[in-house]
């Protein structure tokens, strides 16, 4: 039996570390609708560094950018580019969390710390995962703050409202070959987790492409964590690509959950965000494969969106071209209508999409 004892209530915050924090919240407040809500920096005593807090509905993300060149996060823009730093957990007792999770081999990153200003305190406590990547435990039930102690509130919109988008439904890490079941025993052992799907890499290959993933779970269906590794196909697979890109192992994509995937795609494809472009002989393979759904076929197939049928249900997604420079993070849009799943069905469309792409940069 997994250890139970280390309860995760779901997503604190996925901080980003960034070349220029300014230019990234805007980008995801106008392209993805995010609002400002709080803010570091200069003008609040933070000498060294900026952070700027966004958040939509469920979902919060930060991002930090270093204010000088001698600075850890200028030290990791360096190496990896602009990435995901921090996929925070919120719990109910950081500290317990923190010796339970370092007492079972978790390594440490930062012993609990107790913060505190006018809007009360905050625990937080961090162990390193996979590559630079870290989970920081955050207890924030006594916090009644924009964001954490140090931080002064933003009163600013969306540009245009936000995008629908609800929650972070997953957060998928590429790891080096041999690395996945480490990783997948670590989140099993360490935070009480479960394998809730396994995909060797016969059901995710194309002629180019093999890779193998293992999905990690609560229990709860609150955090879900895809652990990708590469496979040995006959070129170069997207997950190599990435490894080489990010100079190791890190976060590929966050899929964001949103209840009307027609509207927040066609408002996203309206402010900009590019998005995979798939085949337009995928959709009468996939009216045959799913059959009927609520959405209108005409508007998924407008827009782009792919769906997938399992025996609980359909999902509908969708992925984003990578939002920087690197071929590294990228987002998913996703819809459930029960299905607990991740496009399996969809993975052959899909890679061969992002095989195109990779072709385009010279890199298969
Ligand atoms: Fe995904």
């Amino acid at each position: 039996m997994p250890p139970t004892d280390l309860p995760l209530t779901g997503y604190d915050a996925v901080e980003f570390w960034v070349g220029n924090a300014k230019q990234a919240a805007h980008y995801y407040r106008s392209a993805f609708g995010f609002r400002p809500v709080a803010y570091a920096g200069p003008e609040t005593g933070v000498r060294d560094r900026v952070s700027y807090v966004l958040e939509q509905r469920a979902i919060r993300f930060v991002f930090t950018a270093a204010l000088g060149p001698d600075h850890p996060v200028a030290d990791h823009h360096r190496r990896h580019g602009d990435g995901v730093r921090d996929v925070a957990f919120r719990v109910p007792d950081a500290e317990e969390a923190f010796a339970l999770a370092t007492e079972r081999g978790a390594a440490v990153h930062r012993e609990p710390e107790v913060l505190a200003d006018e809007h009360g305190k905050l625990v937080v406590a961090a162990i390193s995962v996979y590559g630079d990547t870290i989970h920081s435990f955050v207890q924030r039930d006594e916090y009644s703050g924009p964001y954490r102690p140090g931080y002064v509130a933003l009163e600013q919109e969306p540009v245009t409202g936000d995008a629908g988008l609800e929650l972070v439904d997953h957060v998928v890490a590429n790891v080096e070959l041999g690395e996945m079941d480490r990783w997948s025993r670590f989140y099993e052992d360490i935070l009480g987790f479960s394998q809730l799907r396994h995909f060797d890499d016969e059901a995710i290959s194309t002629d180019y492409t093999a890779l193998m993933s293992k999905v990690l779970w609560d229990d709860e269906g609150r955090i879900k964590l895809p652990i990708n590794e590469p496979a040995a196909g006959r070129k170069r697979s997207q997950i190599d690509e990435y490894l080489e890109a990010y100079g190791g192992p890190g976060v590929q994509h966050l899929a964001l959950a949103t209840d009307d995937i027609v509207s927040t795609v066609a408002e996203l494809r309206d402010r900009g965000v590019g998005f995979l472009e798939v085949p337009e002989q995928y959709y009468a393979e996939a009216r045959e494969r799913v059959g009927q759904v609520d959405e209108r076929w005409e508007d998924i197939e407008r827009l782009g969106i792919l769906v997938d049928r399992d025996d609980e249900g359909y999902l509908l997604q969708l992925f984003t071209e990578p939002v920087q420079d690197r071929p590294t993070l990228f987002f998913e849009i996703i819809q459930r209508h029960g299905s607990r799943g991740f496009g399996v069905g969809n993975f052959k469309a899909l890679f061969e999409a992002i095989e195109r792409a990779q072709a385009e940069r010279g890199n298969l």
